[in-house]
């Protein structure tokens, strides 16, 4: 299974960014932990931050016929991106919605997810343990 990763705007400040809120680990880390958790899953990670919506709006489309599933965190873009979940239906790729945070325990502003209408499930507030639950969510998902 190849599994596509996307991280977007400010994401890659993690570890300086708020650590109270999004922890002391980097965007790196991350993205060891899932290689980690992959590796005798049979899945091949490619992963891709952007801090443009454009640019994430390209990387969904190039994905077309190539990846088979989707973890994808939109950080802010969650809440202002139509285009975001339109791409995701657009190349019908099953897609889970990650947070670090709980997006409903904050400001009233983060508790609308644009992205969820084009997701098979959001999990918010687990931090990076989230990017494993929605890869079993997806390995499930695929074995239908
Ligand atoms: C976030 C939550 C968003 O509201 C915020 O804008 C982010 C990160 C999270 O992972 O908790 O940048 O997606």
């Amino acid at each position: 299974m190849k599994l596509l990763v996307i991280n977007g705007p400010n994401l890659n400040m993690l570890g300086i960014r708020e650590p109270d809120i999004y922890g002391k680990n980097t965007l790196a880390d991350l993205y060891e932990l899932i290689e980690e958790y992959c590796k005798g899953r049979g899945i091949e990670p490619e992963f891709f931050q952007s801090n443009h919506e454009g640019d994430i709006v390209d990387r969904i489309q190039q994905a077309y016929g190539k990846s088979d599933a989707l973890v994808i965190n939109p950080a802010a873009y969650t809440h202002t991106s139509v285009a975001i979940p339109d791409a995701i239906k657009a190349v019908g790729i099953p897609a889970v919605e990650v947070h670090l945070s709980d997006i409903n325990a904050r400001e009233a502003y983060r508790r609308l997810s644009y992205t969820s209408e084009a997701c098979i499930a959001t999990i918010a507030g687990k931090h990076f343990q989230g990017y494993m639950e929605a890869i079993d969510l997806l390995i499930g998902h695929l074995k239908g």
